[in-house]
């Protein structure tokens, strides 16, 4: 049965090659002090931050930069964003980047005006926003994290080995997002597929929780084999605009919030992969494909109904003659050759995890209850065991 929900989602979005087109009639709503953020100097190279530069200035912007977001933006960074916007007044950020930007741009939408330390605020006790929020807008450049139409905001702490992620509400969410899945073309392979499997991860986060029979469980599956398809299009063709504008749509409905609306979540995979990520810094999306194989044979039992209807339909596994096990597994196995097939990290060793780090990883791992099995800290340490042994 469904479970009662409020369903809205205020960002408004521009899809599609002409997208940034739309950009100066976004501006016109704002005033004049604009903080234009940005990662480690990709959009200078593609030449997206003259295009934005260009725009800005015509709409007779003041602009505030703030360049340098990192892959998992950290907490001395977010000071150092609030410090910027704080000292020129502004009154909009422009995100121009992946997630990493988008989250960035988010946190610091909320902490430039908060009293207290945002890091024990927000990502340690979880609280809301009760100060003046500056406006966020997004023009998106790398496509998984759904940053662009969501409220997440993910913060590593290095200090304290910790990577966190608050889900705002509402007015927090990004006003306007751009999307041009052109703009994606630039990517190196290793973060596309990066970004391909934290979509599939963020859709099976909430695939795998619940035994109702639920509308969103169809609409997932239909991403899901949206996603397969166009991911091995791209994989071999990283421009062929039909596979990336179908992946970027993917993404953004994968995590918007719909397909969560009246049902439970798990979210297991994302606490394991952000420990790994507090830890070795590594890619998000790879720290995910890492643990996830071993992490859904471990739970297969406690919800084999659901793994069978994900190898069915899914994985198009042929039911006939085969016990619900045999059916299960086969699942789990196409989708462990389709990650290989890719090119994802299947070993956390590969992302410089550590006999010695598996304990602190163990620890920094936040255990969630909506999953088919609830974890121990022993289950941790067995999925980073078989992780990290496997070939
Ligand atoms: O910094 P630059 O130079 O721009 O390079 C970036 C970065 O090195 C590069 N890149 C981005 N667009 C490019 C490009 N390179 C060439 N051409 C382009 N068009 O890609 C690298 C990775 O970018 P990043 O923004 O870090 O990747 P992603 O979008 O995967 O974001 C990861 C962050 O999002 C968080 C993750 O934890 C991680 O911190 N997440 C946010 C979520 C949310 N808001 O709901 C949910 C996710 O589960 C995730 O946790
Ligand atoms: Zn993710």
């Amino acid at each position: 049965m469904l479970g009662n929900f409020i369903y809205s989602n205020p960002t408004k979005l521009y899809f599609g090659e002409n997208s940034l087109d739309y950009l100066s009639s976004e501006l016109a709503m704002y005033g004049k002090n604009v903080l234009l953020v940005y990662g480690g100097g990709s959009i200078k190279k593609n030449g997206i931050y003259d295009k934005v530069v260009e725009i800005l200035s015509a709409c007779g912007k003041e602009i505030f930069e703030d360049a340098g977001v990192m892959p998992n933006p950290t907490l001395e960074k977010l000071y150092e964003g609030c410090e910027r916007a704080r000292k020129g007044k502004v009154d909009l950020i422009l995100a121009v980047g992946g997630g990493s930007v988008c989250d960035y741009a988010k946190a610091v939408s909320v902490s430039v005006y908060c009293k207290e330390d945002p890091w024990d605020k927000y990502f340690l006790r979880m609280e809301d926003v009760d100060n003046k929020i500056i406006p966020v807008g997004c023009i998106l450049t790398m496509v998984g994290t759904g940053s662009e139409m969501n409220g997440g905001s993910v913060i590593t702490n290095h200090a304290s080995k910790l990577k966190i992620g608050h889900v705002f509400g509402d007015n927090v969410f990004p006003k306007f997002s751009i999307l041009n899945p052109v703009y994606t073309y630039t990517l190196p392979k290793y973060q596309m597929i990066a970004g391909f499997f934290d979509i599939m991860s963020h859709i099976l986060e909430q695939y795998f929780s619940g035994t109702d029979d639920n509308t969103s469980d169809y609409i997932m599956e239909g991403l899901l084999k949206s996603l397969i398809h166009s991911s091995e299009i791209a994989v071999n063709n990283p421009t062929d605009y039909e596979a990336r504008s179908n992946i970027m749509w993917t993404a953004t409905w994968a995590l918007n919030t719909l397909v969560a609306k009246g049902k439970t979540t798990d979210w297991m995979v994302h606490m394991i992969g952000q420990a790994v990520g507090a830890y070795t810094d590594a890619t998000h999306g790879m720290t995910l494909s890492a643990v996830s194989i071993p992490y859904y044979k471990l739970i297969m039992p406690y919800g084999l109904q659901k793994f069978k209807r994900y190898a069915i339909n899914v994985w198009d596994v042929s039911p006939s003659g085969k016990t619900d096990e045999e059916i299960a597994e086969e699942g789990l196995a196409r989708m462990e050759a389709y990650m290989k097939k890719i090119g994802l990290v299947m070993s956390v060793r590969e992302l410089g995890v550590t006999e010695d780090m598996l304990d602190g990883i163990a620890d920094s791992s936040f255990i969630l209850k909506g999953g088919y099995k609830v974890l121990d800290r022993d289950d941790i340490i067995s999925i980073l065991k078989e992780s990290i042994t496997c070939e």
